[in-house]
């Protein structure tokens, strides 16, 4: 069974994206690009509503033709919404609703043994993490303090439940993982 993994970059106090859902802050960072910050190769990736749209906009998926294949290669998306949202091409986007514990059956279907990589935002991962489904955060800090925007995760989590696993430095980036522990579970 594949691991289910919350990869994402974040700013020092723990913002995805700033108030107007800009990285443009994120992309300023000197060795963003560096190798060693692109995460272990996904089976399928999960993203809230906003994240995708995002996407979207900054492929220009929904009009250029090949932007979305070649961007995502052969990665099954799932979008969490509970609207209707538009698909560039033959893009392999599928949608869920609702309760995420009840999606996770079809989510590992599709993943195979394959890495289930959860994008964000920080509301869905909480919702990953309330399912007891989530078995690691691992994180890109960069050196920002955005002071407001789309938190990191929206739910409270003590120390119990998050186990640093490796802390490495990559240029400017922090590279920090966590194992996610659940009460009951070994
Ligand atoms: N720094 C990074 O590496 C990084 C990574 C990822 C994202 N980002 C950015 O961070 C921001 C995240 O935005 P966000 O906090 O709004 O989070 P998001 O998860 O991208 O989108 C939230 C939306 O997804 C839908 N949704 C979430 N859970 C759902 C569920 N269980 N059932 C049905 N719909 C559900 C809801 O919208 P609807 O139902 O109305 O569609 C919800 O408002 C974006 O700007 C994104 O571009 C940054």
């Amino acid at each position: 069974m594949g691991q289910i993994i919350y990869e994402t970059a974040t700013s020092l106090d723990g913002y995805l994206a700033d108030q107007h859902n800009s990285l443009a802050w994120l992309f300023a960072v000197p060795g963003g690009d560096d190798p060693r910050l692109a995460p272990p190769r996904a089976a399928i990736q999960v993203m809230g509503s906003t994240t995708y749209e995002w996407v979207l906009n900054e492929l220009g998926a929904l009009e250029k033709m090949d932007a979305w294949g070649n961007a995502m290669s052969d990665v099954v998306t799932v979008v969490f919404t509970s609207r209707q949202l538009p698909v560039p091409g033959d893009a392999e986007v599928r949608f869920m609703s609702g309760n995420v514990s009840a999606a996770i059956p079809q989510l590992r279907e599709l993943a195979g043994d394959g890495i289930i990589w959860v994008v964000g935002g920080g509301g869905l991962a909480s919702q990953f993490i309330a399912a007891q489904a989530l078995d690691e955060i691992a994180l890109s800090v960069a050196p920002v303090a955005l002071i407001d925007g789309a938190p990191l995760l929206d739910q409270r989590i003590e120390s119990d439940r998050l186990t640093l696993v490796e802390a490495q430095q990559i240029g400017q980036f922090a590279r920090l993982r966590y194992q996610v522990m659940y009460p009951g579970h070994d």
